[in-house]
């Protein structure tokens, strides 16, 4: 079986691994979100003092990644995790002055236009982030030349509408919203609004999400959706599934 210490050495995601385990496991609600916010961070320069929208920021414990190893001032906005309980966990955390949380819905977002040097989302844009148009609507708060920065589950290669035959048993209508690397590109590059920085696939990422799924104790009313994706990656072995990233910088020249 894997396991985080075999599957994930801490020297791939050097800074996520100074972090309690039990700590991260407690509040995960997917896959492991410090090293997508590591492999994410690698390419998206975050300065001392940014100001950072963490854009479905769960429990927040990305946005105490982001506050604690760049410094940077975070907006923790999301829907279904109360405010208070993420003020808690940040306040636990040692980085109450640096992070907000709020509750905000990702298509009716109550900030200035322009205020932010960057936004990342976590496991989160695609449920809110597929729409044509709703890159132009965030965009209005990114400053030019500030960053937007994803990290969804997606696929590792097109599948052309049709799911490859291993993995059908498994495959839930949700999943429609995992794209490649290339559909990220080409729909943010339709705007004209951005320069994509980088679209790409985190390597061996279906491995990492099957060590975490197995490292983790799922809530009750989740258990059988984590064993049916654990099998479903299993028996897909990184040739469809995996992480998918993109960086895109605001202004398309
Ligand atoms: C799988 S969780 C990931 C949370 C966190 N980024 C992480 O990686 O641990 C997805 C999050 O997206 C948020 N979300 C989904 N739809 C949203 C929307 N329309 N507006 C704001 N947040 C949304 C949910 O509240 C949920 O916390």
């Amino acid at each position: 079986m894997a396991s985080v210490d075999g599957v994930v050495p801490p020297e791939r995601f050097p800074r996520s691994s100074g972090y309690d385990l039990a700590w991260q496991k407690r509040y995960m609600m997917g896959p492991n979100p410090l090293w997508l916010t590591e492999w994410l961070a690698e390419d998206l320069p975050i300065g001392e003092g940014a100001r950072v929208l963490d854009l479905g920021a769960g429990t927040a414990l990305t946005s105490v990644f982001l506050a604690r190893e760049f410094g940077a001032r975070v907006t923790a906005a999301d829907l279904w995790v109360d405010p208070g309980d993420n003020w808690r966990r940040v306040r636990e955390a040692g980085v109450a002055d640096r992070v907000l949380p709020l509750r905000a819905e990702a298509r009716d977002l109550p900030f200035a236009e322009g205020y932010f040097d960057a936004v990342v989302s976590i496991d989160a844009y695609h449920y809110f982030g597929t729409d044509d148009l709703y890159l132009d609507y965030l965009l209005r708060f990114i400053a030019p030349g500030g960053r937007l920065g994803i990290v969804s589950p997606g696929l590792a290669r097109p599948v052309d509408g049709t799911v490859p035959e291993r993995i059908r048993p498994y495959w839930q209508a949700a999943y429609r919203s995992f794209h490649s690397a290339q559909w990220w590109r080409a729909t943010f590059e339709s705007s004209q609004a951005v320069r994509v920085e980088r679209a790409d696939t985190l390597v061996d990422g279906w491995k990492y999400w099957l060590a975490w799924n197995e490292a983790c104790t799922p809530p009750e009313d989740a258990a059988d959706i984590v064993a049916q994706e654990s099998a479903m990656l299993r028996a897909d072995a990184g040739e469809t599934l995996g992480f998918v990233r993109v960086i895109a910088r605001n202004g398309a020249a």
